[in-house]
């Protein structure tokens, strides 16, 4: 192997064109006509995913690891075999019309900066690992970062197993094929000590291209509650049923909908309220819907107003819901989330060492990282994404800011692995 002396720059080792060449290569699994990707947790599209990468660390050597609830640990070795690793990555699943960067650049950039060392024979003191948590999006199986979540303890291993699809498909069930598709993985708890973990995202907002910076370093993640509603009606016929002996479930979704749109109103627009999914059976157009189901996902940085606001969900959905029964199920709060400044200053000082303009940012959009503070310490660098446009096929980023904030990432990486 080669000197153990470092390049001055270990940012000026990242690859843009194998970087983007990766992007590519995920990206067309589960690829979608317009140019997007659905890759859904735990679908036959991840299992491919997993194994490529699998491939990808194999041939440089690297360990390859899984945890009970199926997140994905790939290793390089430090010189210091008791230390513990710096960790970075994100996640593989994309939402049913998502984008080929929401999380696989994460995972991409973790493991092009592992590569990057391996291929310039860089030596670390500690390991470093990219890791590929399940389920971040929370589409197919609700909450979403159940990986992340699991990992720390904040959500229990079981009951998370259990957690089914709408087509009755549990994740304990879904999982088993997934995993098959790296059988060389060694099996490793929960909750493995990490030092330092870091994520590069794509910002999915618009404000860095505004200002046109490459580098946002994140500062802290708002909160989030997730909510879903089941409104009982009762179905009869369109033509002939009176009102007043309708129970008819939508025209409840309605009134609780236009309620919560009152209840979450922010004239400075900070409270994020967001009714995603609308589902209506039996979906006839002649008949009164006896059953309507909906999701809410409801965000803010101030954990007082996530309280208030969404205690207050359940007591107007049933009001309004009134004379059908409303049920009420909520998914616990992930705090907001303040990074420590030691870590925001590695990060930072990397942008500086490179010379990349960067500005402080707070997230808008959830992110493993949050659920990963509860363990260790934890930074992320955003790059620009097309217009902000995310959760959208027509999601897009250039190579060369995806490849600026893996530089930021190998800068961060390595100056922690060396501490
Ligand atoms: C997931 O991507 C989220 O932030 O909602
Ligand atoms: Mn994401
Ligand atoms: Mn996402
Ligand atoms: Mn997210």
């Amino acid at each position: 192997s080669q000197p153990t002396a470092r390049p001055n720059l270990v940012g000026t080792l990242i690859d843009e064109d194998r970087l983007w060449q990766r992007h590519e290569a995920l990206g067309a699994i589960g690829g979608t006509p317009k140019g997007g990707v659905n890759r859904q947790a735990l679908t036959a599209e991840e299992a491919v995913a997993r194994k490529l990468i699998a491939g990808w660390a194999k041939e440089l050597g690297f360990g390859i690891a899984t945890d009970p609830i199926g997140n994905m640990f790939i290793r390089r070795e430090g010189t210091d075999p008791t230390a513990t690793p710096v960790v970075s990555g994100s996640h593989i699943d994309t939402q049913p019309t998502g984008g080929k960067y929401d999380g696989a650049y994460g995972v991409l950039a973790a493991f092009e900066v592992l590569e990057s060392l391996e291929r310039a024979g860089v030596k670390t003191r500690r390991p470093l690992e990219a890791a590929i948590w399940m389920n971040e999006e929370g589409s197919r199986f609700q909450p979403g970062c159940v990986g992340s979540g699991v990992f720390v303890g904040k959500k229990e291993l079981e009951p998370m197993l259990d957690m089914q699809d709408r087509a009755g498909i549990s994740v304990r069930e879904a999982l088993v094929p997934v995993l098959e598709a790296t059988p060389e993985a060694t099996q490793r708890p929960l909750n493995t000590p990490i030092h330092a973990y870091l994520e590069a995202h794509i910002e999915q907002g618009p404000r860095l291209e505004a200002e046109g910076l490459q580098i946002g370093i994140v500062t802290s993640i708002q909160g989030m509650r997730r909510f879903e509603i089941d409104i009982e009606g009762e179905e009869a016929h369109a033509g002939t049923t009176p009102r007043k002996s309708r129970k008819d479930a939508l025209s409840a979704a309605v009134r609780i909908i236009a309620a919560l749109e009152e209840l979450m109103h922010d004239p400075d627009d900070v409270v994020r309220f967001t009714v995603g999914r609308l589902e209506v059976s039996p979906g006839s157009p002649n008949v009164v819907p006896g059953h309507v189901h909906f999701s809410i996902d409801f965000r803010h940085p101030d954990t007082k107003v996530l309280k208030e606001r969404g205690d207050a969900v359940e007591r107007i959905a049933v009001e309004k819901g009134a004379p059908c029964p409303v049920t009420v199920k909520g998914f616990g709060t992930n705090p907001p989330v303040h990074f420590p400044t030691d870590i925001v200053d590695t990060v930072r000082r990397g942008a500086a060492r490179l010379e990349l303009p960067s500005m402080d940012m707070p997230s808008g959009a959830g992110h493993d990282a949050g659920l990963i503070s509860a363990v260790a310490p934890v930074g992320m660098v955003f790059v620009p994404c097309v217009k902000g446009i995310s959760h959208n096929e027509l999601e897009r980023a250039s190579a060369a800011d995806l490849a600026a904030g893996t530089r930021v990432l190998a800068e961060a990486m390595v100056e922690l692995a060396n501490s």
